[in-house]
């Protein structure tokens, strides 16, 4: 398909109006949420999702989030045996609306496409008016993955969406920047398990301390392909190869140790030596974590043509809020390479870098 794709105004009323039309007749809408923005179509609706894969180039394997207007809604899209779990009533008591999904065992109303198969689906109540309004006047449930292409930065700005499928969409509802900026974590509470199957907006801890311990499931466990199939698929990737320098090298003596190879903990990412420094011509950006850490990097290497800083003050809030922000300004950047420093793994840093060591494998 080929549109003109329009941002519309998402607190007006007859904006909310016709993309709510647009969705009931089939065809998908961007619109935003506190995480990121969505890409939606009524999520009772094959041919509509369909279209919602189509779209993004995603692959068919990995399933899509239903989002609802209200948590009383559940037992319409779950099994009763998981509906009626109380880990579910406590959760969206606490947590709904807002960035935590929760995957449950579905009923039939929900097409096969929606789940990639799988006998479970994810629920979501969000936390923005503008997502709000639209699913209540679709009047339906609201199926919608992240609205980038598939294996790219996820968008936290209308202008994001606008760029990235240009053409592809015709209504981009703007709200907006994304309050929270990183993805809802997602729970398994299906058949009475309790799994942690992606970090996101919700720190885990806040989870584990209503429901207590969360079953870890690594992207190497057996299970992770059948459990949670987008965790291999999901890659963040700006457009030039982006090398996460973790640990990054600190203290005295720094500017002698960058030229060192450096290597984290899983092996996985290894920076190439001289990974902190430009080569001649070369348009190199920096990730700085902080202040402190983009000055580090600044006496360490360089010269750098892009530096973006996620949070003065290191602050995992700030970090998760303008992570997808700062990938966007890289990307639109020109560069040829990117050196992104680690965040502290706590709170939202879990959520930060999943995604930066999904940036940095992608790359
Ligand atoms: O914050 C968010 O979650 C955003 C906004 C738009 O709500 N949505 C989002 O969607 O991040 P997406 O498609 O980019 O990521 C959804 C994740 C994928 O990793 C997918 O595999 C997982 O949720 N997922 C969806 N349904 C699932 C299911 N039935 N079982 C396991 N994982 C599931
Ligand atoms: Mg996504």
């Amino acid at each position: 398909m080929t549109a003109v794709t329009r941002i519309l105004p998402g607190d007006d009323a007859s904006a909310i109006a016709e993309a709510a039309a647009a969705i009931r007749r089939g065809e998908p809408v961007a619109f935003p949420t506190e995480t990121v923005y969505g890409l939606g179509a009524d999520a009772r609706d094959a041919e509509a999702v369909a279209r919602v894969f189509a779209l993004k180039d995603r692959p068919r394997f990995d399933p899509i989030i239903v989002h609802l207007a209200d948590p009383a809604d559940v037992p319409l899209y779950a099994v009763d045996a998981d509906a009626s779990d109380p880990r579910v009533a406590r959760l969206a008591a606490r947590f709904w609306p807002g960035p935590l999904t929760l995957v449950l065992r579905k009923r039939d109303v929900i097409p096969g496409i929606v789940t990639a198969g799988l006998d479970t689906v994810a629920l979501r109540v969000p936390a923005h008016p503008v997502a709000l309004a639209l699913i209540r006047a679709v009047e339906a449930p609201v199926a919608a993955p992240s609205a980038n292409p598939f294996g790219r930065v996820s968008p936290t700005r209308a202008e994001h969406v606008a760029r990235q499928l240009a053409g592809r969409v015709r209504i981009v509802l703007d709200g907006g920047p994304c309050r929270v900026g990183v993805e809802s974590t997602v729970v398994l509470l299906a058949g009475g398990r309790a799994a942690l199957l992606r970090p996101g907006g919700l720190p885990a801890e806040a989870v584990e301390a209503e429901i207590g311990q969360l079953e870890r499931i690594g992207d190497e466990a057996p299970e992770a392909t059948s459990l949670a199939p987008g965790r291999q698929a999901s890659h963040y990737a700006p457009g030039a190869p982006l090398a996460l320098v973790d640990p990054w090298p600190s203290g005295p003596g720094v500017a002698d140790r960058h030229g060192d190879a450096v290597r984290s903990d899983d092996g996985a990412l290894s920076a190439l030596p001289g990974a902190l420094s430009a080569l001649p011509g070369e348009r190199l950006g920096l990730l700085a974590a902080d202040d402190p850490g983009r000055d580090a990097a600044l006496a360490a290497g360089g010269p750098f043509a892009v530096v973006e800083v996620l949070a003065p003050d290191g602050d995992p809030t700030t970090t998760a809020a303008r992570l997808f922000d700062a990938l966007h300004r890289l990307d639109g950047a020109g560069l040829d390479r990117i050196v992104a420093q680690p965040v502290a793994e706590v709170g939202l840093g879990r959520a930060v870098m999943d995604r930066l060591r999904r940036a940095a494998r992608a790359g």
